[in-house]
């Protein structure tokens, strides 16, 4: 009887919030759900109460594992007073996901109705964030509220490179155990890629044997030291894999979770390690040459099946992700065998070949009832047919591919790259560069403003990346994932207009300490320094919005604002990719601004920025003149770089001359290292 009151309750309440009588006091629960409405008062429970529920089988044996697991260690019971009663129902009115949800707590205790398992899961994850330890131990307390709640998208991920550097079952599993909590669905797994295969193949048992354990401490080392592998035996063997047993149990412990692992083995590109093992798959035959499978050849494909029916029988997903990012097109344009299968199948060019290889591995995908998923270079040379891509070079890939009727999952670089830094990085462990903060990845919206809304319904979701390239330890992996990922499980779940960044940070400041309760290393949100101090304001001077000219054109890949960036007033931040910042590719910056007028100046100056990886340099001498007429330059400043190329760390360097000068024209000169070419990125020629 109580059952049924409370379900109608929650009914009333659920239609009642969605007319808009939405509570406004803040619930601590991450992500925010879509309604709800905290009532006065707190119902109190102990450890071990019980709880009924109407799921049968399997889903039954494992809710009540989940429970009885969990610190409330609840207890599954068939009396109707039980104050927990998960209900499976039919439907619930305002709710269409099959993963929402209604959680009403109050007097009696504790409602919740779904029409899944899943549903159900996910309100007991909402209770566990919600409840109050008691100040008895093993006791609790939860607001009285009522909840409605259902995800924004389908498709909620995590992405987790563990070829640059290999991660433990244990460290996966507990990393999905920390995505149930925070609502997210998709564990996307990179297995492969050149710095190691991870996934033991039975038929190919050489990919693990000979390529799973690198004789470096870490992928640096491996990738400045020759880029070789080793077997497990020797001495300074790094590294590790899957077995088959290993992946069955990560993909059981997912699925209990609501997790649904998807696995990418990486094709045609970024397969090193595969050529390494059989060279006569690369287009030159032979190892350590080339990243790219030969297309030409139908033992490629052969290879890519005997591996994918493995996978396939391994993971229940429907999803298989076949990577497709970054494959360089020049060992195909040399290759017989390639230009061969371009001439035979009429192809027009090596995108198109590139594009031939992924139509067919699609055929065979939805041959065994999968799907394909890629990287968006999959769009390169025609998208085959049902085809879903991944955006993470922007979002122009996502957008074209729901243009033309395909489901997208954004990942952009710019909002869900956690390898990036997330504080200044001066005060931050080496990362691969960029700067994505905490709020930059909870101000991410993945559905683009230009899209219909017919076109918006192909937006199926959105997905955090971990890269691992910089990040050798399971403590530092952890580091760079929360609690940015709090911030992506907000985005994929939470209706934009429920979104409020003050709560948000509140609350995530109070989940840290959880997370480091439960032996997590969360990044310290407390301890942020912060955006780059030059870049908060704009900086007045005598060349603010004068004309530049460009004796060599800037990149058109880092145009800043074009021709008024470096008069804009605006400097840039920590990162070279801020749009503030402006590129040359492999040439000097050579500029001339027109003052307008004979002006007394007394400095000119500009900033520069070093980064490795990416090979951003220093200017190996910066030049400063000035001029009257625009005709006869005299040079005032001639200034060498005094940061070697071998510097590890992110390095600002300012160039400037000081004197008097009366002058209506001043030239800004800065000379790349000719030995390393690369980037200069400049963001502001500041004139005083
Ligand atoms: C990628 O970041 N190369 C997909």
């Amino acid at each position: 009887m109580k059952i049924r009151l409370i379900s109608l309750l929650t009914v009333l309440v659920a239609l009642a919030v969605g007319c808009g009588h939405v509570s406004t006091s803040p619930l601590a629960l991450i992500p925010q759900p879509q309604m709800y409405k905290v009532h006065s008062g707190m119902y109190t429970f102990s450890f071990g109460e019980q709880f009924t529920t109407n799921l049968k089988g399997t889903e039954r044996s494992d809710l009540a594992a989940v429970l009885g697991a969990s610190p409330f260690g609840l207890q599954m019971s068939e009396d109707e007073q039980a104050p927990f009663c998960f209900e499976l129902t039919d439907s619930i009115p305002g709710i269409a996901s099959a993963e929402g949800y209604t959680l009403a707590v109050g007097r009696d205790g504790v409602h919740v109705e779904a029409v899944t398992a899943t549903g159900l899961f996910y309100a007991f994850q909402s209770l566990l964030q919600l409840a109050e330890e008691g100040p008895k131990e093993g006791s609790w307390s939860l607001p009285y509220v009522d909840i409605s709640d259902y995800p924004r998208f389908d498709y909620r991920g995590l992405h987790l490179d563990v070829s640059r550097h290999f991660r433990s079952k244990e460290f996966v599993m507990k990393q999905l155990d920390a995505m149930a909590r925070y609502k997210l669905n998709r564990f996307h797994w990179h297995l492969t890629d050149g710095a190691g295969w991870r996934l033991e193949i039975k038929r190919y048992p050489q990919l693990t044997e000979q390529t799973a354990y690198r004789p470096y401490p870490n992928w640096k080392a491996w990738w400045r030291g020759g880029r070789k592998y080793c077997r497990r035996d020797e001495a300074s063997a790094e590294g590790g894999y899957y077995t088959q047993d290993d992946v069955r149990e990560i993909v059981e412990h997912a699925r209990k979770l609501h997790i649904t692992v998807i696995p990418e083995i990486e094709m045609p590109g970024h397969s090193e390690e595969v050529l390494a093992v059989f060279p006569q798959l690369s287009c030159s035959g032979k190892p350590y040459q080339n990243g790219e499978l030969c297309i030409g050849n139908e033992e490629t494909f052969t290879f890519l099946e005997n591996v994918l029916l493995e996978v396939m029988e391994l993971f229940p997903s429907e999803y298989i992700h076949i990577g497709g990012d970054e494959a360089a097109k020049s060992s195909w344009e040399k290759c017989p065998k390639c230009q061969n299968r371009i001439r035979k199948e009429g192809l027009k060019d090596e995108k198109e070949l590139q594009s031939y290889l992924i139509h067919r591995v699609e055929k065979f995908l939805n041959s065994h009832g999968r799907k394909l998923i890629g990287w968006d270079e999959i769009l390169e040379g025609g998208l085959a047919p049902s085809a879903t891509v991944m955006s993470w070079r922007g979002e122009q890939g996502g957008i074209t591919a729901a243009k033309a009727g395909h489901d997208v999952v954004m990942t952009p670089g710019e909002f869900c790259y956690l390898d990036a830094y997330q504080d200044a990085p001066v005060s931050q462990p080496e990362a691969i560069g960029g700067y994505l903060t905490l709020e930059k990845v909870y101000s991410y919206n993945p559905v683009p403003a230009e899209l219909s809304s017919e076109q918006r319904r192909f937006i199926k979701g959105v997905q955090a990346n971990v890269w691992t390239e910089y990040i050798p330890t399971a403590e530092h992996a952890e580091y760079m994932i929360y609690p940015r990922l709090l911030a992506l499980a907000e985005v994929a779940w939470t209706e934009p207009e429920r979104k409020d960044w003050t709560r948000f940070r509140k609350s995530v400041l109070k989940e840290t300490e959880w997370l480091q309760s439960q032996d997590y290393h969360p990044f310290d949100l407390k301890k942020e320094v912060g955006e780059r101090p030059e870049s908060l304001q704009p900086v007045e001077h005598l060349a603010l919005h004068c004309p530049v000219t460009y004796a060599q054109p800037f990149s058109s890949a880092y145009p800043a604002s074009g021709d008024s960036t470096l008069t804009d007033g605006w400097r840039g931040g920590w990162t070279y990719g801020d749009r503030r910042w402006q590129g040359f590719l492999c040439k000097d910056v050579d500029v001339t601004i027109d003052l307008g007028r004979l002006t007394d100046i007394r400095l000119v100056e500009a900033d520069f920025l070093q980064l490795r990886g990416p090979e951003v340099w220093l200017p190996k001498e910066v030049v400063i003149s000035l001029s009257e007429d625009g005709l006869r330059f005299e040079e005032v400043k001639r200034i060498a770089t005094d940061v070697p190329v071998t510097e590890e760390r992110l390095t600002f360097r300012n160039y400037r001359w000081e004197g008097n000068a009366k002058v209506r024209y001043v030239r800004f000169q800065g000379f790349m290292n000719r030995e390393v070419m690369g980037w200069l990125f400049t963001d502001e020629i500041v004139v005083k």
